[in-house]
């Protein structure tokens, strides 16, 4: 029997040196893309694919990725009173049902894979959903929602995939592959951020997995791996041959908004997309380039 996907983790516990000094006090994971933080996009992205249970992993100065999804009363009760339909309404996006939203510390930031096992109470026996709020998608179909069909018509893990110049093959999550009908390709093996010379393929893994909870096992040996850290993939890599596994290439347009060059492509993405700016947006545009 396939179970429900119902649960998300979302890793939030890293340290965002690419975004120094901005993240010295700030969580990366709060910096808006337009008006909304990155966390956001990722939790209505989830909600949207069926998620119903959310486990973020925190860290140390963190505390704004939990407030934001809080009831934030005098805030909202003085907007009523000034009848401020529009902001109240602007806030809906982050209140949650009571207990549908806990967070784990991750104390020490010692890789993806090791925020993962941090979450493993909250996993259970279930299989989760993994969003990684650095990568924000604009798609048609959500992007999880597209692995959450995937995994539904598989009963195993999938991971979301884009095939990457081979210069850059070391900066991710790289697939071996196997059967491939374009969409949906068979994994045999991964690889964390090979050399191009090295890299099986050009097919690396972005921020959305669904995964079975078999992997919380394969993270409980602690081993290190590329960078010194504790990888998610080198978890995933055990599963192979044990359960299916696929990589799916998802429909959409994904911006790596933990990179400097592609969040300010992110907003104007996003900003093109709003009728109540895109206008403006275009004209000072043309005046730059
Ligand atoms: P990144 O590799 O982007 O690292 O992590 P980072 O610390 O966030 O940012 P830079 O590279 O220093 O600028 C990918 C995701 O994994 C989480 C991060 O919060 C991010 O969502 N992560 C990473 C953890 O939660 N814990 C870790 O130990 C490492």
């Amino acid at each position: 029997m396939i179970k429900p996907l119902r649960k998300a983790v979302l890793p939030v516990a890293g340290l965002g040196t690419r975004f120094l000094p901005a993240t010295k006090a700030l969580a990366k994971e709060m910096l808006p893309v337009v008006d909304k933080p990155l966390i956001q996009y990722a939790v209505e992205e989830a909600r949207a694919a069926g998620i119903e249970q959310f486990c973020l992993i925190t860290g140390r100065g963190k505390t704004a990725l939990v407030e934001h999804f809080d009831i934030a009363f005098e805030l909202e009760a003085t907007l009523r009173e000034r009848d401020k339909t529009e902001a109240l309404a602007s806030l809906e996006g982050c209140s949650m049902q009571p207990g549908t939203i806990m967070s784990v510390r991750q104390q020490v930031p010692l890789g993806l894979g090791h925020a993962i096992w941090c979450a493993r109470a909250f996993i259970g026996d279930d299989p989760f959903a993994i969003l990684l709020p650095d990568d924000v998608i604009l798609s048609e179909t959500p992007c999880l929602k597209q692995l959450a069909d995937a995994y539904h018509a598989t009963g195993g893990n999938v991971v979301a995939v884009v095939d990457v110049p081979r210069a850059h093959t070391g900066r991710y999550g790289i697939l071996k592959t196997g059967a491939d009908d374009g969409k949906l390709v068979e994994v045999t093996g991964l690889v964390e951020k090979p050399k191009p010379e090295a890299a099986p393929s050009t097919l690396s893994i972005i921020g959305r997995y669904v995964l079975l909870p078999e992997v919380i096992g394969h993270l409980s040996r602690f081993e290190r791996g590329a960078g010194g850290e504790i990888q998610l993939t080198d978890a995933m890599a055990r599963m192979i041959g044990s359960k299916p596994f696929h990589g799916l290439r998802y429909e959409g347009r994904r911006f790596d908004c933990g990179d400097k060059v592609g969040f300010l492509e992110a907003q104007i993405a996003f900003a093109l997309k709003r009728p109540d700016m895109a206008g403006q947006v275009k004209s000072f545009l043309k005046q730059y380039v």
